[in-house]
């Protein structure tokens, strides 16, 4: 008999996959509405949504979204301002700018086949998670998806940290392309997400309930802390980005303001840098001006 250590990925992983297959059948939120679809676009409007936002406050701005430009060549055809006019609520505006170049991108790929995971990456905004998820979600392509759930998921059972974060990006990709099941990829994934979500959760993940408990390499070692994690994040009310979202929601409201105004509406310590704000927000394609007054892009010109 062979005394080689086995490897952390090698037989634990079918098992692993047998399990959260069996778990998934059950607890699995299949009914959640972009999971009821194969189409691109709805699905890619449904993954830059979930980006930072939660799943219950992205389900109705979905359907609305989708009622309003039901193709990438409708939302193509728009105007940037009313695009992010419609985003309002849902945070990280360059989203919404994102989202519409790449619809502008996947309806120039219409008729030539369902794009890829290598042409999604082409498109504007797409980096690997979202190119991925899209090419698995409504391609079923095979391919392995890591988001910070699935990540964490994948860092705990199989490499024994707290975190995805913990593990150089390459390795986590390894363990999940290791852990991919050769058909049904995108059940797995979805699984990976769901359990990530519902149960091994970052803080106080409910290991008792876990179909994974008996197999996880972390739990093995006793939950070890993570311990790179340090708590470094400034407060948001004190960030660019929480003043430049003041000003695009301003002017979701209005059609345009003059740098005053805007200075006027910003918290007094953020004032100083009303125009600095403005620029960063022309040179993202956010905002536009003319003679001295500010509006979204495409409020003085054609989007
Ligand atoms: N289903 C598919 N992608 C998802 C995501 N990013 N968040 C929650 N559910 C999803």
């Amino acid at each position: 008999m062979s005394t080689r250590k086995r490897t952390t990925t090698e037989a634990p992983a079918a098992r692993i996959r047998e399990l959260l297959d069996g778990w998934y059948r059950e607890h699995g939120r299949h009914t959640l509405p972009w999971r009821l679809t194969r189409d691109t676009y709805a699905v890619l409007v449904s993954e830059v949504m979930l980006q930072q936002t939660q799943v219950e406050r992205v389900t109705p701005r979905y359907a609305r979204w989708l009622e309003r430009w039901p193709t990438a060549a409708a939302l193509a055809a728009e105007s940037p301002s009313e695009v992010i006019r419609e985003w309002g609520g849902l945070g990280y505006n360059r989203r919404a700018l994102h989202l519409h170049g790449a619809a502008r991108g996947l309806a120039s790929m219409n008729g030539a086949g369902r794009p890829g995971i290598a042409d999604l990456r082409t498109l504007p905004g797409v980096g690997a998670y979202t190119a991925a998820a899209v090419a698995c979600f409504a391609g079923e392509e095979r391919v392995a998806v890591v988001d910070t759930n699935i990540g964490r998921v994948i860092a705990r059972a199989m490499l024994g940290k707290a975190s995805g974060r913990q593990v150089p990006p390459r390795n986590l990709t390894n363990a999940a392309e290791a852990l991919l099941p050769a058909a049904r990829a995108r059940d797995h994934n979805l699984a990976l997400m769901d359990l990530g979500a519902m149960v091994c959760v970052a803080r106080s993940p409910a290991c008792e309930a876990c179909p994974l408990a008996r197999e996880c390499a972390w739990l093995a070692a006793g939950k070890p802390a993570d311990e790179a994690w340090i708590a470094t994040t400034p407060p948001f009310e004190t960030t660019a980005r929480f003043a430049r979202g003041r000003i695009v929601d301003a002017l979701r409201e209005v059609r345009a303001l003059s740098e005053a105004e805007v200075r006027a509406l910003l918290p007094a310590g953020h004032r100083v840098s009303a125009a600095g704000y403005l620029q960063g927000l022309e040179r993202d394609g956010l905002v536009e001006h003319r003679d001295g007054r500010w509006g979204l892009a495409g409020t003085f010109t054609a989007g």
